[in-house]
């Protein structure tokens, strides 16, 4: 396997297994955003941007450097993929007009929307330093892994004292 191709089937059944048991979403995304960090090669950024009114999302569960805590839906890749409400592969981040920068070292970007229920929920921003490090098989392998964590979570309870 190269460098950059990754098992998305594999790790997909080692998110279940990791989800099983708990269905707290602020439990789950933050796993997720581990997992799929740790176990994708060549990333140097992967974390959401979540949802919090019509107008903004906002940094949530992340692995990597310290970034950029809101984004305007709309702008950047995160916010026109939460605006399209569809995955955006960006092989070259300088080619991406409005492109938000966060980490200087990303080149290239796959960002996926969170859907529940009909409602977007936020997104899951990946990062790499190399160009055109993603493709439409990480993007299906991505989106088959946010499928599992939508199935896996329950999104409508707060946390704890938020209850
Ligand atoms: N590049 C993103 C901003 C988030 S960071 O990359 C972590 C964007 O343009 O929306």
């Amino acid at each position: 396997m190269s460098d950059t191709k990754n098992d998305y089937p594999l790790l997909a059944k080692q998110l279940e297994s990791l989800l099983s048991g708990e269905r707290n979403w602020l439990t789950n995304i933050s796993q997720f955003a581990a997992l799929v960090f740790n176990n994708l090669n060549q990333i140097n950024w992967a974390g959401f941007y979540l949802k919090v009114d019509d107008n903004y999302l906002k940094l949530g569960a992340f692995q990597g450097q310290v970034a950029c805590t809101t984004i305007k839906i709309g702008t950047g890749v995160c916010g026109t993929s939460a605006e399209q409400r569809e995955s955006l592969l960006v092989k070259d981040v300088d080619q991406f007009k409005g492109h938000i920068v966060c980490d200087s070292r990303s080149r290239s970007e796959l960002v996926c929307p969170v859907i529940v229920d009909n409602e977007l929920w936020g997104v899951f921003d990946l990062d790499s330093p190399i160009l055109s490090r993603f493709d439409k098989q990480d993007q299906q392998g991505v989106e088959e892994l946010i499928n599992v964590l939508i199935r896996s979570t329950d999104w409508n309870v707060g946390i704890g004292h938020l209850n």
